[in-house]
């Protein structure tokens, strides 16, 4: 790793002209937001003021973090007893976390989450959120990226492709849109899903893959972003799963680029410098990955792109680094806010994203603030994703039939 670091010229002063306005009209929304805008103002004033220059940044307090997410493999509270659907959930944000930290992980804790993993795909296909669940898409999706993380021959095996195979089929619909499970809900996620896992896993077929791309660009709003079905209201959630998975299929210029862009550089807050879900709504630190992921997509899509960022990406790290990290260890959604892993995992894939442009390295603060490089299609370290992809690639399906 050797970032080069990088500046931000936000000061008080500045940071004061960029507080809402509400124009005398309060509602519960206007509120809350200046609620929240002041709970921000608090700490990036206490932060500019201790410094002698605007020119630095906090640290990402990476040991920390590492040993709040190592904590969650090995023993959990009572607390977690909510999340029992999205175990296999837990190990993909931990798993990806420590990988964008460049933590190492021991081939003993390797070998007792693939077999954990494995303990939840069942015997029809697919993986439920624990063992003994349903097979359900999106635990489904995480097992998978789980697995290519651990990138053991071990992990890659467990998956059965050829059940993985059917179960995907036991959810397409007619109209191109796959449930989230048997006789489940229909929704953009579960396109994102399956085409995530069947193409790193190389089952991808036209066939299954048929009238899919249309009914995505259906979820695309009149706002720009994607609900997450025809006729639902844009979310970064969803906007992402619609450009990831038509990204996949090599579709994206079905999608109107341009309202999407649009809509996308409306979701930056002006004075928090995070990223909101959706028009009206509040910051929240998962989106520095959902939007900002997608910004890095649509760069990549443009005739001519511009030579940086599509987004502010210092305004973005700054966020994270002052706003969002837990003092304790652990990312969250917002000052005030508790610490889990869900945030963790998406709070530091935006700041991957947000410090890696192409080929260029932008570090707000210490160059030891660097985490590795995601993919912003699957949200897996690129090398270990790769990895996992030359895997399935060179072990056909048919051959293990
Ligand atoms: C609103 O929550 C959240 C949604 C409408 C859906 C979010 C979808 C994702 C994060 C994508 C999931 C992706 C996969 C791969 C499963 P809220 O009302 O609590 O939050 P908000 O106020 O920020 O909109
Ligand atoms: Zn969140």
């Amino acid at each position: 790793m050797s970032g080069s670091s990088i500046f931000s010229c936000r000061n008080i002063e500045f940071l004061k002209t960029l507080k809402f306005n509400d124009e005398e009209l309060q509602t519960l929304t206007s509120i809350e937001q200046k609620e929240v805008e002041e709970d921000v103002f608090i700490k990036l004033s206490e932060f500019y003021n201790s410094q002698n220059n605007y020119s630095s940044a906090p640290d990402l307090i990476k040991h920390k973090h590492a040993i709040f997410l190592t904590n969650t493999l090995v023993r959990v509270s009572r607390g977690y007893e909510a999340l029992d659907a999205s175990r296999t959930w837990i190990c993909y944000w931990v798993l990806h976390s420590l990988s964008l930290l460049d933590v190492k992980i021991s081939d003993s804790v390797k070998t007792a989450c693939a077999k954990f993993l494995a303990k939840c795909q069942n015997p029809t296909g697919g993986f439920g959120g624990g063992p003994g669940q349903i097979s359900h898409l999106a635990p489904t999706y995480a097992a998978v990226n789980a697995l290519i993380i651990i990138g053991t021959k071990e992990a890659y095996k467990v998956i059965n492709r050829e059940k993985l195979l059917d179960f995907l089929w036991s959810l397409k619909q007619e109209n191109g849109s796959f449930c989230m499970h048997v006789d489940g809900e229909i929704d953009i996620r579960g396109v994102y899903c399956a085409l995530s896992v069947a193409s790193l896993t190389n089952i991808i077929s036209d066939k299954l893959c048929e009238n899919t791309a249309e009914w995505i660009i259906s979820c695309q709003t009149y706002e720009g972003g994607f609900g997450g079905c025809p006729d639902m209201e844009a979310h970064g959630g969803y906007a992402f799963c619609g450009l990831a998975a038509l990204i996949i299929l090599g579709k994206q210029h079905l999608c109107d680029i341009q309202s999407l862009l649009r809509w996308l550089v409306h979701r930056q807050m002006r004075l928090e410098g995070g990223f909101q879900g959706r028009t009206n709504k509040l910051v929240d630190g998962c989106y520095s990955f959902w939007q900002g992921a997608a910004f890095a997509m649509i760069h990549n899509l443009l005739d001519s792109p511009p030579d940086n960022y599509l987004f502010d990406n210092k305004a973005l790290q700054e966020y994270i680094l002052i706003c969002a990290q837990h003092a304790k260890g652990g990312l969250i959604d917002k000052p005030g806010k508790h610490r889990d892993e869900y945030h963790t995992c998406y709070v530091l894939s935006g700041l991957s994203i947000a410090q890696h442009f192409e080929s260029d390295i932008q570090i707000l603060g210490s160059p030891k603030n660097e985490v590795r490089t995601s993919h912003p299609v699957y949200n897996i370290r690129t090398d270990l994703l790769q990895k996992g992809i030359i895997y399935y690639r060179g072990n056909k399906l048919v051959e293990e039939l």
